[in-house]
């Protein structure tokens, strides 16, 4: 168990729904705050309600994580506060829905940048300082990489989306393997459709996967949150989206793709 009492969490992507939750979870438990997203406004207003609420502390960074220069930038905000980062929540993201080859590339070079390289710059420019303190404060550090069960399968209509997400599924079990006895923690957090604003900026609001529902960003902080605490190295969010993510396991891959096409296109087509 990592001991909650005052450390800091460092959440990307706490202005709305999945990091906004794990914001409000991380406070409850004693964490104080950086808060990183574009909406400085929306971070104001979150790190007000969670001092008001349980007397939390925030720093506000209000940055464009697709800038390559933003990991630097946010070590060095921390650093110039004095903030020792004990956990790092690697929560941003966004999805691009269509076909591949009419997307809009600036987008779909972003999303590569900011689901996969500012995931791993950030971890790479957090975790040796984690590493060094875990030999005299043994689980005083832990990363949440927020993934998705889309990191299971190939996801046609989200190509890319559904690759960056395998990478970070990947990514993370590896790591939570070699730092296996140091001491810091590495949780794969992996959600399925979950109701936040994700759908909508992804234009993808009429694919048929969310007519079977959508869980709740609450239940998901509350299940990343647990398994991190519990040294877990992959949590996925709810039972239906588990039994889910097992069945492809044993299906063939061209099969698995094929399904994964219907549930991404739009009911009405
Ligand atoms: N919702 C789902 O169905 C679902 C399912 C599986 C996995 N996930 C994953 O869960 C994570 C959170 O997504 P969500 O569902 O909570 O979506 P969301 O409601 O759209 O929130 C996304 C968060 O990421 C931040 N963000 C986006 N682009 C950014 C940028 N360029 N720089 C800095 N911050 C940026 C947003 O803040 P600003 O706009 O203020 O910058 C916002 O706080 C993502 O990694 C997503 O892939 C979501």
């Amino acid at each position: 168990m990592l001991n909650a009492h005052s450390k800091t969490a460092l959440i990307t992507g706490a202005s709305f729904g999945i990091g906004l939750e794990l914001a409000r979870v991380f406070a409850r438990e004693g964490y104080n705050l950086v808060l990183v997203a574009r909406s400085g406004d929306k971070l104001r207003l979150l790190a007000s309600e969670l001092e008001k609420a349980h007397g939390t502390r925030s720093l506000i960074l209000a940055v464009d994580l697709t800038d390559p220069g933003a990991p630097a930038y946010v070590l060095d905000q921390t650093t110039r506060a004095g903030i020792q980062v004990d956990v790092l929540v690697n929560n941003a993201g966004f999805g691009q829905y269509g076909l591949f080859a009419e997307n809009d590339l600036e987008d779909c070079l972003r999303q590569i940048q900011l689901n996969v390289t500012t995931l791993t710059h950030l971890t790479r420019l957090y975790l040796p300082e984690m590493i060094e303190r875990a030999k005299t404060e043994p689980k005083s550090g832990g990363i949440l990489n927020v993934a998705s069960t889309a990191g299971f399968q190939p996801g046609p209509l989200m190509a890319v989306y559904f690759a960056t997400k395998a990478y970070v599924l990947h990514f993370s079990e590896a790591l939570a393997n070699e730092l296996d006895g140091l001491g810091v923690s590495v949780t794969c957090l992996c959600p399925g459709a979950t109701a936040t604003e994700f759908h909508k900026r992804a234009n993808a609001t009429g694919m048929n996967l969310l007519k079977f529902g959508a869980m709740d960003a609450r239940t998901v902080a509350e299940d990343g949150y647990r398994a991190l605490m519990a040294g877990k190295p992959v949590v996925i969010s709810g039972f239906k989206n588990w039994l889910l993510a097992q069945s492809v396991r044993f299906s063939p891959r061209r099969l698995v793709t094929a399904i994964a096409r219907k549930t991404q296109e739009a009911g009405s087509r």
